[in-house]
Formats: C-alpha cells, structure tokens, sequence
C-alpha cells in the first residue's frame, strides 16, 4: 500500500513536472525581453538624472526589483528547459571545492568536503550538476539560520557501481509530513521561496540517470543524496 502510494505520488510529481515545464518556458521567454527594455530604460535615467535624489531613489528600486525578477526568470528557464547534457570527465573534489571557492562568501560556514580516496573521476554536465549542488548549499544555508554550531558538509564515496554525493547540514530539518512535497515545483515554507530549486536538481539529476534522495529529521538535520552511475562514459 505504502509503495502503491509513492509511486502514485512519483507519477503525479512527473506529470505536473511536464507540464509547468512546458507552461513557463513559454511564459518566461515573453517576460524576459519587456523586462530587459525596462532595464535598460531605468539604468539611463538612473544615470542621467543621478543628482536628482527623487529620480535616483526611485530608479534604483525598478532596477534592483528587475534584478530580483531575473533570478526568478533564470530558475524558471533552467527548470523548464530541455535540459540537453554536455558530458566532462570531472574529479569531484576539484569540482567539489570550485563550487565552493565561488560560493563561500555567500555561506556563513565553512563547508566540509570530504571525497574517498581514489574515488574515480565521473562523467556530468559540469555547468548543470553545479547548479543543483549550489541550490542543495542554498537550502542547506537557509536550513541552518539561528541554529547553535550550525555545520554544513558534502561527502562523496563510491558505493557498488554508483558515486554518493550527500549534502548534509544541521539545521531545522523537514517535517516528516512535507518530505513528499519537497521535489513538487513551487511547493515551499519560505517566504521568498519560489519552490524551485529542488525541482531542479531532481530533473537535471534524473537526465544524467541518477537520483536523488532525502534523509531528514526535524530541529536535527538533513541529508540529501544525489546517486549517480558510475560508468566510463554515457551517451
Ligand atoms: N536542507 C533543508 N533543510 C530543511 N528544509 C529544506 C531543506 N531543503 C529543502 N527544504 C524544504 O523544501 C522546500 C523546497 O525547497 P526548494 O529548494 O525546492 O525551494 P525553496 O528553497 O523554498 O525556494 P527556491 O526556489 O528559492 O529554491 C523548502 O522551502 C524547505 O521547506
Ligand atoms: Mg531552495
């Protein structure tokens, strides 16, 4: 009963997933080019005018909101897009600690990565696979806000044919009633959530036949797991 369930659960989460990909990249494509107008427009005034206090102040928001909109924008497309993959050998500790030597100023913590000795090198869209791990860092770092000794760490090792990547933080954790809601577009508790990003990781994950799970226990910490295969090359 409880498989039929999640099965049944993993088939509509696909289905909505098909079609809001499909909604949007239509819609997100419209709102991208008026948007850039706009941008432009005010950047002008913004500069022209920019001894007026008035017109600077005002400027100022329209281009900071625009901004914020094209971050939406941007999740939008890249969820809604087909994600086409464009394979690298990648070594995952140098891939690992990339990301984070980019990322870290936007992080409170030291993140930990620990990668077992002589882990082969993996096969992954480098440009695709960093988005999910930094959205998994950014939920890890939302997760962690007025936790005491909060700790956020990636660890990667080999089990039987596949490569483990966990991100695992501290912090509040996920009631056991919303872990199936999690992977579904636009579902969130954050208030300036979009509820995208770990729709994201799920579909770009699943393009490169892997998957992703979650380990999570409230006010402990979560753990969320990309597996991915581990073979020479995929086509
Ligand atoms: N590490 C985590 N710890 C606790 N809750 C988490 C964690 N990761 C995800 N969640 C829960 O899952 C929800 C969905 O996450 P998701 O990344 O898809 O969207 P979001 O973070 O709310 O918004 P965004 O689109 O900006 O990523 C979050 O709102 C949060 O409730
Ligand atoms: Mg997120």
């Amino acid at each position: 009963m409880k498989n039929l369930k999640n099965n049944l659960n993993k088939k509509l989460t696909d289905q909505i997933n098909n079609s809001i990909q499909t909604m949007i990249a239509g819609l997100a494509h419209e709102i991208r080019n008026p948007l850039n107008s706009i941008k432009g427009a005010s950047e002008y005034l913004n500069k022209k005018y920019s001894n007026l206090d008035d017109v600077k102040e005002f400027t100022d928001i329209i281009i900071n909101e625009i901004e914020r909109l094209d971050k939406y924008l941007n999740e939008f497309l890249s969820f809604s897009r087909g994600v086409k993959l464009k394979l690298k050998k990648v070594n995952l500790e140098n891939f690992l600690s990339g990301i984070i030597m980019t990322i870290k100023h936007s992080i409170p913590v030291d993140v930990g990565i620990f990668v077992e000795k002589n882990l082969p090198d993996i096969y992954i869209d480098p440009e695709q696979m960093r988005q999910v791990i930094v959205n998994l860092l950014s939920n890890a770092k939302d997760a962690i806000i007025n936790i005491k000794n909060p700790e956020i760490k990636i660890i990667a090792r080999k089990i039987k044919n596949k490569v483990h990547i966990s991100i695992i933080d501290n912090g509040h954790g996920i009631k056991s009633d919303d872990i199936n809601s999690i992977f579904v577009p636009f579902w969130t508790t954050k208030e300036n959530g979009l509820g995208l990003g770990l729709a994201i990781c799920k579909s770009i994950i699943e393009k490169h036949k892997g998957n992703i799970s979650v380990r999570s226990k409230l006010n402990k910490g979560s753990e969320f797991i990309i597996s991915l295969p581990l073979i020479e090359q995929r086509k």
